[in-house]
């Protein structure tokens, strides 16, 4: 059965940007973020409190939040990898973070500089720090359908990883295909051996990239098996600057046009959502690869 309503994970500002080679003011940022507030989108990942020479272009992570114009209501969820980060994120005054584990050991190497096992040990005091102050914590999974250097990305591994992170005391799980080569089929299996594992999909979210096209398939195939919270980026920006092949997120205009189709409540006005988008990719100098931004734009 479908959902009434969907969670948008609105990820534009964090993964949207982290790729982008130049460094985007700080005063477009502010305004991107504020006019995705406007636009009704209540989840809107800002940004991440990592280090620094690994993402340059979110290098202003704290002076971002300290001129944020935070609106009532919204959540301004920020990555935060260990406990410099999340140190970093509690002086900015946040109340959501999330911490980003992977699948697969070829990934934490190059994107943590940690190998699978050792990215637990890293996240074990951030989560628990951050559980005891009250805030929420997601716990991201990336490559948990292929791995551009390990090719497929078994099932159980995934859920392992996943276990591993809500028992630590993540509040939920996002489920990343970084490079985007899931294919609903695989998503639902995937989703199934969760559901076996005890696991309710309501402590699930997935983040599709559309790689190969396949991004708003995948998410159809999850919301027929019971996920509520979806991740996606304004305009289809994105993808992350260690994983070869990562292209962008899906659109949260292709997304708010399925979500109206089927009847699925969503909260999003989509024509103040594609301005926003046409006005951002104005700001980049490159068009949206959104198939609604491009229809709609007028
Ligand atoms: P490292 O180089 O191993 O760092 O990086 P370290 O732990 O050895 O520390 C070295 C120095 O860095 C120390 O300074 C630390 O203080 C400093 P020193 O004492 O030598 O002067 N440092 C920091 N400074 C500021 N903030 C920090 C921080 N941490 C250490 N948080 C580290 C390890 C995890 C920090 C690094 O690998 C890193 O920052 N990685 C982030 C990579 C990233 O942001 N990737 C993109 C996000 S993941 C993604 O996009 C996928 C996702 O969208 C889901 C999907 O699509 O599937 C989530
Ligand atoms: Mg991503």
């Amino acid at each position: 059965a479908l959902p009434d309503a969907v969670t948008i994970w609105e990820v534009g500002a964090r993964d949207g940007l982290q790729n982008e080679q130049e460094v985007v003011p700080l005063r477009v940022k502010l305004e991107f973020l504020d006019r995705l507030a406007a636009s009704g989108l209540a989840v809107l990942e800002a940004t991440s409190f990592v280090r620094p020479e690994w993402v340059p272009q979110l290098a202003d992570a704290t002076e971002l939040l300290d001129r944020l114009h935070r609106v009532p209501g919204v959540r301004y969820p920020v990555l935060v990898p260990n406990m410099r980060g999340l140190d970093r994120a509690l002086e900015a005054g946040v109340s959501d973070v999330a911490v980003f584990a992977a699948a697969t050991e070829s990934f934490t190497r190059r994107n943590l500089n940690r190998g699978l096992d050792e990215q637990f040990v890293m996240f074990d005091p951030v989560v628990r720090r951050a559980a005891a102050d009250g805030l929420s914590v997601r716990g991201y999974v990336s490559m948990c359908f292929g791995d551009p250097w390990e090719g497929p990305v078994p099932i159980e591994q995934v859920v392992s990883v996943g276990k591993r992170l809500l028992e630590m005391g993540c509040t939920q799980l996002s489920l990343g295909d970084t490079i985007g080569v899931a294919t609903p089929g695989h998503v639902t299996a995937l989703l199934r051996a969760f559901t076996a594992a005890g696991i309710d999909l309501d402590r699930l979210a997935v983040h599709f990239h559309d790689t190969y096209g396949q991004a708003l398939a995948n998410t159809a195939a999850a919301l027929r098996s019971g996920v509520r919270t979806v991740d996606s980026s304004a305009g289809g920006l994105g993808g992350c600057p260690y994983a070869k092949s990562a292209t962008g997120n899906l659109a949260t205009e292709d997304l708010v046009w399925m979500l109206d189709g089927m009847g699925i409540e969503h909260g999003v006005d989509l024509r103040a959502l594609v301005d926003t988008s046409r006005w951002m990719a104005e700001q980049l100098g490159r068009p949206s690869p959104s198939g609604v931004v491009r229809a709609l734009g007028s």
